[in-house]
């Protein structure tokens, strides 16, 4: 089986590496792993996995760890308009659970829904909108894995949240909250489709995160998630959007980024 066969030569590669935190960079948050001691395996060694298409994602499993915890790096995710399936968007996370971990650190960048948030804030995902138009989770259940109907009332860990903001502050980073909404993209969003989201709840809008939030929840992994605000969405300001933008922002917030979620990884 291909999830037995990936988990094998991980363990293998790693010398019995067991993860307690699985943390996926978004785009631009690759810098991360720089200057950190520990073993990188390439996506294309691993069954299952697809190469990363989009710029600024490295497409490497990077195992480290730090203060007596184990962390699996995801350096590059996969995305939906990629033209990944669900299942290959969310595998990497059945597979680090199977590996170990309980715990899974989503980060992304997005944009921000109106001005009450600034491009370099980073926002701790609150709740999600799934507007993907589908679930990770449709076709048959396996249940030794997770329940048909998973409860979906707390997918972001109050408990975890709690600690975050206790990192934050002790390190002095003004970290917001709010609620990630996620569309298929690759398109951005036109500035009537910005209003909607607005006004549907959302503060924030990407294109990742929510197919692997459900899944792990499902899994019954404790989830964060971390927006890096890259930009105002379309129509809250004037300015266009690009890719680059977003991957400068990413370099620019990356030493405050890297301090929260090395903080984070102490604190839980
Ligand atoms: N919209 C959708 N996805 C994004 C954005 C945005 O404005 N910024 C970064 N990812």
């Amino acid at each position: 089986m291909q999830l037995e066969n990936a988990v094998n030569y991980i363990k293998e590669k790693t010398n019995g590496f067991v993860p307690d935190i699985l943390l996926v960079l978004g785009s631009g948050l690759g810098g991360f792993t720089n200057g950190l001691n520990g073993v990188s395996i390439p996506y294309s060694e691993i069954e299952g996995f697809v190469p990363s298409t989009v710029t600024g994602h490295k497409g490497s499993l990077f195992f480290y760890s730090t203060g007596g915890k184990n962390v699996a790096v995801m350096q590059g995710r996969f995305h939906f308009y990629e033209g990944n399936s669900m299942e290959t968007i969310t595998y990497p996370i059945k597979l680090l659970n199977k590996l170990g971990a309980k715990i899974v650190i989503l980060t992304n960048a997005a944009g921000a829904l109106d001005t009450t948030l600034t491009p370099g804030d980073l926002m701790l995902i609150s709740d999600h909108i799934n507007l993907m138009g589908t679930n990770p989770l449709i076709g048959k259940n396996d249940d030794s894995m997770g329940e048909r109907f998973p409860d979906m009332s707390q997918v972001y860990s109050l408990e975890l949240r709690k600690r975050v903001f206790e990192a934050a502050n002790e390190i002095n980073i003004d970290l917001k909250e709010g609620v990630y909404a996620a569309t298929t993209g690759p398109s951005y969003e036109t500035p009537s489709e910005v209003k909607m989201l607005k006004t549907m709840g959302a503060d924030v809008v990407g294109m990742s995160t929510v197919p692997e939030a459900i899944v792990a929840n499902w899994l019954r992994m404790k989830v964060l998630g971390i927006s890096l605000v890259s930009n105002y969405a379309s129509g809250v300001t004037d300015s266009k959007l690009s890719h680059n933008e977003v991957l400068e922002i990413g370099k620019e917030t990356s030493d405050k980024f890297k301090k929260l979620v090395n903080k984070i990884i102490e604190k839980i």
